[in-house]
């Protein structure tokens, strides 16, 4: 019998604060999108720097409206990275338009490569997906340079990185969409939710008419008196939030730089730990992701596993010895829904990268001595770590 899981991969970083926000909500006797939601809006605009925000019933969801409010639609080409979860190329089909992906940078940062990207744009290209994988920026100095020559939107998939920058503007202030999820294992939790975030005033407007069917007036608008009917003036969705997210949202925004800061600590326990460490390398150390005005928020911690390391076994071991790890990402392409539409994509480096990145434990509630038994467990796995790839 596997060990009891002494180290998680991921634990919640709730308390008291989480708690008062749910039961506020409660008491108020108003559960669907409100009061709550506006001011969880308003206050990650703010922290953002951005002059809208739109709270979402997830993230898949603010990325299916970006991608609309982007042109996006059938016959359309959407460039994305394969290294992310399915929802980021999901969007994109939902609105009829084709995913296409390139290729990451490097072994050492995989965030879309901007030369794979210029050479996948085709007069069919409407937008740029990037994904700030694990909390790592893309680079959008060069990507924005690249839209803006090609007249492309870019929507900035921020699943990973709330809080997060490269360079000194935080993720997701800088593409013409940025979304956000708010799922149970993110940096800033409430469950299910998401955010999706522009300067665009028009575009803000149009999303919050898609977000609830099209319609010109809330349920709240007319529980309070202010308007007694509605015109349904577009196809619109339900992808309202709720006042209990929205609360848990907030509370959780008021927590997230400390929580993230605590993540800092924890991968570089991590790194250090690691120097020197024969069979696996840690991604993310070159210069640009080592200044002072670039702060992942290691939303995951992945490393890259040495070639031949047999990473079924070596997980099953780590698990038996009471340590979560997991795989971020097997491609997007492998997968047979994509193979069978979009047969024949390659993509060497991201390809290689899916066999063997091996994502370990990282929340704010770790211990350093949590974090010593996982490089200690690892070191100790020799057998699985020498065995070869099956
Ligand atoms: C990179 C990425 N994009 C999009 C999503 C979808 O987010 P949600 O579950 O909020 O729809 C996720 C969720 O894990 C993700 O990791």
């Amino acid at each position: 019998m596997a060990a009891p899981i002494t180290v998680p991969l991921f634990d919640l970083n709730y308390g008291p604060e989480e708690t008062e926000a749910a039961l506020r909500v409660l008491q108020s006797k108003w559960l669907t999108q409100g009061d709550e939601t506006t001011a969880f809006e308003k206050e990650f605009a703010e922290y953002l720097g951005v002059n809208h925000a739109v709270a979402i019933t997830n993230c898949t969801a603010a990325l299916h409206l970006a991608c609309l409010a982007a042109g996006a639609g059938p016959g359309d080409e959407v460039i994305t990275s394969a290294l992310t979860f399915a929802a980021s190329a999901n969007a994109i089909r939902y609105t009829g338009a084709t995913p296409i992906f390139a290729d990451v940078k490097s072994f050492d940062d995989w965030t879309l490569d901007p030369d794979d990207i210029e050479r996948k744009i085709t007069p069919r290209t409407k937008a740029i997906l990037v994904v700030h994988y694990a909390g790592f920026g893309c680079d959008m100095e060069r990507i924005q340079a690249i839209a803006q020559k090609n007249k492309l939107k870019i929507i900035e998939d921020c699943a990973h990185s709330v809080g997060a920058s490269r360079g000194p503007k935080k993720l997701g202030s800088e593409g013409d969409f940025s979304c956000f999820s708010f799922f149970s294992n993110k940096n800033l939790s409430t469950g299910e939710g998401g955010m999706i975030c522009t300067n665009d005033a028009e575009a803000a407007a149009q999303i919050r008419l898609w977000r609830s069917h099209g319609m010109t007036h809330s349920t709240l608008d007319r529980h309070r008196g202010h308007a007694y009917t509605y015109d349904v003036v577009t196809l619109g969705y339900n992808y309202r939030i709720d006042e209990i997210r929205s609360a848990l949202g907030r509370a959780q925004l008021g927590k997230l730089d400390v929580a993230n800061a605590r993540r800092r600590e924890l991968a570089a326990l991590y790194k250090e730990l690691f120097a020197g460490f024969d069979g696996l390398q840690i991604p993310f150390c070159g210069a640009e992701f080592c200044v002072p005005t670039s702060d992942p928020n290691y939303h995951i911690f992945p490393v890259l596993l040495g070639n031949g390391i047999d990473r079924p076994s070596l997980m099953a071991a780590l698990r038996e010895r009471g340590i979560q790890s997991s795989v971020h990402y097997r491609p997007v392409h492998t997968f047979s829904a994509f193979r069978e539409a979009y047969p024949g994509v390659s993509l060497p480096l991201t390809e290689q990268i899916g066999l063997r990145v091996l994502t370990l434990p990282i929340y704010p509630a770790m211990s350093d001595e949590q974090v010593r038994v996982v490089v200690e467990n690892l070191e100790d796995i020799k057998d699985c770590k020498d065995a070869k790839d099956k």
